[in-house]
Parts: C-alpha cells; sequence; structure tokens
C-alpha cells in the first residue's frame, strides 16, 4: 500500500486522439538516426537515442562498459528472504526501524511505545539524503556526517502488531514512527554507526512545524480551534538544496484522515476539493482520527487540518533546534519528491511529481538568483512561480503558469493561497498532462531531467498520449525532458528514456521503476516498487531492486536485490561516491514467514525496515 489505489483525477484531461500511433511514428523518427533525431529534438544537443542495444543485454555478450563494469545480480537468485548484492560488491545494515537515534537512547523493543519512538528510528524508510561534516577549512569528510531519512509508512500490522490502534497511545506509536529522522553517522573501522549527536533528532506527526510562503497566513491552513500546526505526515522522496538543507515531501497524506461523523448532525461527504485529494470515510484504515480529533474530518473545530498536509517541508540537518518549514510556494499535492537545480540566472528550479493514476508533473522557479535572495532573508522557496507540464505529442512540451496571472484560473480562485493549497484543481483547469504516476525526478549533468512514471493499470488504451503510450502500462516507463533556457524557460523537449517491459526477458528484467538518481557520470541508478515479473507470468518473480543504467544507450545492470516484500528506495552517496545508502522499506510487508531482515531467518523475528551501506569490494565508485 505505497499507493493510493483510487485515481482521483476525473477532470477528463485525457487525450482520446490516436497518439499511439503518433507516438510509434515518433520513434522511430527518434531511433532513425541522429539528423531525423535532432528535427525532434530542435534546440539542444540531442540527449541519447531512445534506442537500447538489446544485443548487449543478453548473458555472455556484454560490450565493456566503463561505466558499469560489475557482476550484475543473477535473477534466479534474487528472490528470497535475504538481500543479494552484485560480487563486486559488499553491504551492511544501518539504522533499522526502532533502533535508538543515539546510541544512549531507548533500546528497540516491539512493539515500541510512542514515547520511546519519538527518540528511535521510524519506519517506511524512503527518501533520504547525506550531509557530510565539514572541517574548519571547508573539506568534507567522507566517513561522517548527518543522515536525513524519510519513514514514509508502516502498517498497524507491522507497527503495532493489530490491524486497528486500541487506544490513543497505539495512535501515537503510529504518528511516532512517522515523519523523518535526522541521525548523525560515522565510519569506524569499515562500519557506520549512529553516534551521541547534538543535531540528531526525530520529527514525527505530532513535531511543530511553521508555513512559509503564499499560504502562510491564508484562512485555508487555519482551524477554528486555532490548534498550531502540527507534523509532517507519509514522507516519501526527498531533495536536498544548494544551502544545505533537507527537503522532504508529504505523499499519501490523504489516508491518515477520516471521518467519526459523531461530532456532527448527519454525516461527513467530502467536498469537491477533499475528494480530488483522496479523502474519504475510513483513509488507508490507520484509524487515527478515531483517538485523535486532528484527524477527523467531521470535526467542525478542525476543519481545514487536512489543507495543513501535501507540502514540501524543508529541515536544516545541522540544528536540530529549527522548526521545519513548509513550503507553500512549491504547491500542494501529493508530492513523491523534489530535484533541484541552479537554473539560469542562479534561480532555484526544482521538479515534483504529484504521484497518482493520471495526476501531473510540477516545476517550482525562484523569482530571483537564490543567493541574492538569502542574503535578504527571503527563501528562494517561499517566492517564485509553480508551473504543471503539458506534454505534447510532438516530442515538445510547455510549462503552465500556475498563478492569478492565468487567466484560466483568475476567475476561479480568490488569490494565489488557493491555488497553491488547491494546486491538482488548478492545474486540472489548464490543461496540464494526466501521466502515469509521477514518482522520482532527478537531474542529469547535461541538464537533462528524468522521472519515473511508476505504472497506471487503469491507463486505457484510448486514453494513451504520446508521453504515457501504453494502456494499460503495467510495468512503468521513465520519460526525460530538457527545458529550454537552462531549466529556467517555459517550453521543454521530452522523448521516453527506458520502457520496463522491454527489459523482460533480459537478465536484467524489471518493473515498476520509482526511486531515481543520476550520478555525475551519465549512470541512472533506478529503484523499483511493485511486482517484478520477466513478462511471462508465473515464470520467476524477483525481489525489488536497483539497477544501474548507463543513459548514453540505456543498457542495464542490477546491482542489487532486496527481500521479499519489499520495496528499494532511497539512494544516497558520500561526496566521494565511494559509499552508497539504500533502503529496504516494509521488507516481508511486515510478515515474519516471508523474511526476518535483517535478523537472522527464524520466522518469527519481525522484519524491519532500514538501510544497506554499500561499498565496491575494490573501494571504486559507485556504480562502476
Ligand atoms: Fe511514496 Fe509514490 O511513492
Ligand atoms: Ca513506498
Ligand atoms: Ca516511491
Ligand atoms: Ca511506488
Amino acid at each position: 500500500m505505497g499507493h493510493d489505489e483510487t485515481p482521483s483525477n476525473k477532470s477528463g484531461n485525457l487525450k482520446f486522439d490516436k497518439v499511439l500511433e503518433n507516438y510509434l511514428s515518433r520513434r522511430t523518427v527518434l531511433t532513425g538516426g541522429l539528423a531525423a533525431a535532432t528535427v525532434t529534438m530542435a534546440g539542444f544537443a540531442p540527449i541519447a537515442s531512445a534506442g537500447k542495444s538489446k544485443s548487449g543485454q543478453n548473458l555472455g555478450q556484454r560490450p565493456y562498459n566503463r561505466l558499469m563494469d560489475f557482476e550484475p545480480v543473477d535473477p534466479l537468485a534474487a528472490n528470497g528472504p535475504e538481500p543479494v548484492i552484485s560480487r563486486d560488491y559488499r553491504y551492511h545494515v544501518l539504522i533499522p526501524w526502532g533502533d535508538p537515534l543515539e546510541p544512549s537512547g531507548p533500546k528497540y523493543s516491539y512493539p515500541p511505545n510512542s514515547h520511546d519512538q519519538t527518540r528511535q528510528i521510524g519506519i517506511g524508510h524512503d527518501g533520504m539524503w547525506f550531509f557530510p561534516m565539514t572541517n574548519e577549512y571547508g573539506a568534507v569528510s567522507n566517513t561522517h556526517g548527518m543522515l536525513a531519512i524519510n519513514h514514509e509508512f508502516g502498517r498497524n500490522s507491522h507497527v503495532l502488531g493489530k490491524d486497528f490502534p486500541e487506544s490513543l497511545e497505539d495512535v501515537r506509536v503510529s504518528q511516532h514512527a512517522h515523519g523523518v529522522s535526522v541521525v548523525e553517522i560515522k565510519k569506524t573501522r569499515r562500519r557506520w554507526k549512529p553516534v551521541e549527536s547534538d543535531k540528531a533528532r526525530r520529527i514525527h506527526v505530532n513535531t511543530p512545524v511553521k508555513f512559509s510562503g503564499p499560504v502562510a497566513d491564508s484562512n485555508l491552513i487555519k482551524t477554528p480551534n486555532g490548534n498550531i500546526p502540527l507534523g509532517t505526515v507519509n514522507n516519501c522522496s526527498n531533495g536536498y538544496t544548494p544551502w544545505g538543507t533537507y527537503l522532504t515531501c508529504e505523499e499519501n497524506f490523504n489516508g491518515y484522515f477520516g471521518a467519526n461523523n459523531d461530532r456532527l448532525v448527519g454525516t461527513w461527504t467530502p467536498t469537491m476539493v477533499q475528494e480530488r485529494y483522496g479523502f474519504g470515510e475510513n483513509g488507508f484504515g490507520y484509524g487515527w482520527h478515531v483517538y485523535d480529533r486532528r484527524f477527523d474530518l467531521s470535526d467542525p473545530d478542525y476543519k481545514n487540518e487536512e489543507n495543513r498536509f501535501g507540502w514540501v517541508v524543508e529541515i536544516d540537518p545541522m540544528d536540530a533546534t529549527q522548526k521545519p518549514v513548509k513550503r507553500t510556494a512549491m504547491g500542494r499535492f501529493k508530492h513523491e519528491g523534489v530535484a533541484l537545480a541552479i537554473g539560469r540566472g542562479k534561480r532555484v528550479v526544482a521538479y515534483m511529481g504529484d504521484d497518482q493514476r493520471f495526476d501531473y508533473i510540477y516545476k517550482f522557479v525562484s523569482a530571483d538568483n537564490y543567493k541574492r535572495m538569502l542574503r535578504k532573508g527571503i527563501s528562494p522557496l517561499d517566492v517564485g512561480k509553480l508551473y504543471v507540464a503539458r506534454f505534447n505529442d510532438d516530442g515538445t512540451g510547455d510549462w503552465l503558469e500556475l498563478s492569478m496571472d492565468n487567466p484560466v484560473l483568475a476567475n476561479s480562485f480568490r488569490d494565489q493561497a488557493e491555488i497553491l493549497t488547491y494546486a491538482r484543481v488548478a492545474a486540472d483547469m489548464v490543461g496540464a498532462t494526466p501521466m502515469d504516476r509521477p514518482e522520482w525526478t532527478t537531474i542529469a549533468p547535461d541538464e537533462t531531467v528524468y522521472c519515473t512514471l511508476t505504472n497506471n493499470s487503469r491507463r486505457s488504451v484510448d486514453q494513451t498520449d504520446a508521453a504515457n503510450p501504453l494502456g494499460p502500462n503495467n510495468d512503468g516507463h521513465i520519460i526525460r525532458w530538457k527545458d529550454s533556457k537552462k531549466h529556467t524557460g517555459l517550453t521543454f523537449n521530452w522523448d521516453i528514456f527506458l520502457f520496463a517491459k522491454d527489459s523482460h526477458g533480459t537478465e536484467d528484467t524489471y518493473s515498476d521503476p520509482d526511486g531515481l538518481w543520476a550520478d555525475p557520470d551519465g549512470r541512472l541508478f533506478i529503484q523499483t516498487d511493485g511486482s517484478q515479473n520477466d513478462g511471462e507470468v508465473g515464470k520467476f518473480s524477483l525481489n525489488n531492486q536497483l539497477l544501474v543504467a548507463d543513459t548514453r544507450t540505456g543498457e542495464l545492470r542490477r546491482l542489487f536485490s532486496g527481500v521479499a516484500g519489499d520495496e528499494i528506495t532511497g539512494v544516497t552517496v558520500t561526496p566521494d561516491r565511494r559509499t552508497l545508502f539504500i533502503n529496504t522499506q516494509h521488507p516481508g510487508n511486515g510478515d515474519p514467514s516471508l523474511t526476518n531482515f535483517p535478523a537472522p531467518r527464524d520466522f518469527v523475528t519481525i522484519p524491519r525496515d532500514c538501510t544497506f551501506v554499500i561499498t565496491r569490494k575494490d573501494g571504486g565508485i559507485i556504480g562502476s
């Protein structure tokens, strides 16, 4: 249950023309040679051909490739209760759920109590970033730093050992297991471990937070009883800023709200806007609303509480006293993650996916040079413009402005705060392209932006378009684009980098791309979340995995395979790129009969989400 099963975009932005044929003919053009491709991708150096060397993916026939010169994990070995890593690499486990944030903190016990959980690592390890310590001369450390890590979710059955909470204490355990950990980690004798820290902290659903940007003073985030803003939830992927802060993204926040209907005359029914964001009477079954009024949509005292979630939240990983800040200028939707670039004029540009079937890709551009804004005491993430993407069938695209300056929106919204709080509705109105569940975005050194479109089983053939050409799209694809004017322009050129189904039948078969990171050498690290079959149902099924792709050729290799029932997500490295951190999320879906990882196999011990510290045995660059 990593995502919301119900598509909530009924806006009818779907295109019904014969775009599949259109796409197929365009793809022929793209792979038909450089001259033809240059026509399609006019305006910038052609990004690597969408074609890939099929022959290079057969066992024993791999061309030598400097980017990915490691032994891939055998797909037949990649389906058990233990992880499998390339024989050129090694791993060890770091910060499993429930371990103390600092060595002196409360030790793991199952199930945790709500007090201890506020000083223990959360569950649902997802996006993360490593912030190295710097010495007095400004040199960065490769062995010591702050790891900021998201704790997206943990089902009640996993966290509490039962399906439904029976008390406020149970709800608090669940709430404190969600959120973010900022943990100080250090390498001694080849192993990384948490150390005592004045910077380490847990941020969870009851941590005081503040709002900034155009929505900060809006009534849309004020509740009748005047409760202060608290917490962050369903922290999925992440970003980081050039000024050294961590960005955590609130994704499926709707699922933690529900309606008791006991403080109202009549029954609660969602408004159209609540429906667009997927709110329902029972949420995802967490039951928080039964014991915590804040999450009860039918409680008039807490009206608007739900508008406080669905934002990008900025955290200073070096200052435990900083209050996390919700950056409202970046819009409210189911934020998967955020990838920042420094664009023309040193403006910061942030690319963001809204992960739901038929939802959109957004970008935010700061109003000015980010350094100048910071010097004036203005956050570059507070003042700027938000756009949503339209992918045209001819390989071009447009960024559509979501502001009162857009005549399409000016008559329907009261102010910018309303546009941002209901960004999905604004995006519907301007005619954005409904995508196949946009997950992570990442930016390659040549300014190409990559985005995983994880899958969309609900897209029918007549709903396909050039950017989402499969109906249904069971296995996902990776789209990429390059904006004009070094990230700041309002037009772009795009193509599809990989279709996951094209890997089926090869050694490096995968489905459902999700986590994504482009390294400075042109490698793309691809993480998966979903059922990994090879296209022949029943032949074999793999655990979720980490693959490395060559963005020049599309060649793939499997570096790591997780454990039964998990998802592989989160990717960060030390500055020297000799150490990689990734996560297993919901191993065994919490079921000890599937896996007990990281504990030895005993069929009883509860599996725990954790981080893997990965190095090459020869000390080389990760991915090489
Ligand atoms: Fe939290 Fe869309 O993955
Ligand atoms: Ca997930
Ligand atoms: Ca994801
Ligand atoms: Ca996913």
